[in-house]
């Protein structure tokens, strides 16, 4: 039978690097990192080391930090992830400012996001702008479980419907905005079967073609549900950028244009429906 041994021994003797241990006795025990440090003599059970033990072996055997742990946070909320959802990344952030910024001004904005995952970027939309109508699609029943989820963990009062693009009940009244970040990578690149990736769903991240497939349809199809001058905002790859731009143009959008994140990588293009 495993004796109980103090918190720190336990920390310490975790082969993973010193930071997601301690997230990972956190964890365990329901704990911020400063009640960890600060009460690093404690005992811990039998029950809690095994408990660690279980996590460590999952992030040993290199599954995400946010699946082990079961939570990943996005503009300052925490969301709920697993492995039927993309796990949020920071620069998708750019895309809820960019959405943020085209109903800046707009009362009661309806606002669409098509491929929601998680639904950390309808969600954000709904609790930074309460006074919108915000509708969050996706094609996997599993995703949306998730984002319902999400939303009801976080008071976000929004809509939820299952099916492709924009085949869905969308009813007749247009849109504000939409926004997306839809699957982008080639079928073939070579980085899905590595790091985050290999545990990631493997519809949230390729269009299993050309990764502008997915992009393909979402600017295709926005013009029949905006209002004129209602916005589109979608995320894209490091290398696609002028493919989108041309892409918005040539479906009739106007002042189309791409924004650098921190990095300076263009990774979000909008532009307005000209009808
Ligand atoms: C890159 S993930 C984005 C998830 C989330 N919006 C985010 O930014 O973290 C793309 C999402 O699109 C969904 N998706 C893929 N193909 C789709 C389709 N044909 N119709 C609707 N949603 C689709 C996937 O299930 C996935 O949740």
């Amino acid at each position: 039978m495993t004796r109980p041994i103090p918190l720190r021994a336990m920390l310490a003797a975790s082969p993973l690097p010193r930071f997601e241990a301690h997230l990972l006795g956190q964890a365990v025990l329901g704990v911020s990192r400063a009640w960890l440090i600060a009460h690093d003599s404690d005992p811990v059970t039998a029950a809690q080391q095994a408990q660690f033990e279980a996590l460590q072996a999952r992030r040993l055997a290199g599954e995400p930090m946010a699946y082990v742990l079961g939570t990943r946070e996005f503009y300052g909320r925490d969301f709920c992830v697993g492995p039927a959802v993309l796990i949020p990344r920071p620069e998708t952030e750019f895309l809820v400012e960019c959405g943020l910024q085209a109903v800046q001004g707009l009362e009661r904005p309806r606002i669409l996001e098509l491929g929601t995952g998680s639904g950390a970027v309808a969600i954000t939309l709904a609790l930074e702008r309460p006074d919108a109508a915000v509708l969050a699609t996706d094609c996997s029943a599993d995703a949306l479980a998730v984002a319902r989820r999400n939303a009801s963990a976080l008071g976000a009062s929004l809509g939820f419907l299952q099916g492709n693009w924009y085949d869905v009940e969308l009813g007749s009244a247009r849109f504000d905005l939409i926004v997306s970040n839809p699957p982008y990578i080639r079928a073939h690149d070579p980085h899905l079967h590595q790091g985050d990736l290999r545990f990631e769903p493997g519809l949230a991240l390729t269009d299993g073609a050309d990764g502008l497939q997915a992009l393909r349809a979402v600017v295709q199809g926005a013009g029949a549900h905006l209002r004129a001058q209602g916005a589109l905002c979608v995320e894209h790859g490091w290398d696609q950028a002028a493919a989108v731009r041309a892409m918005m143009a040539t479906a009739g959008f106007t002042g189309v244009a791409s924004q650098p994140d921190l990095a300076g990588i263009e990774r979000i293009t909008h532009g307005r429906w000209a009808a």
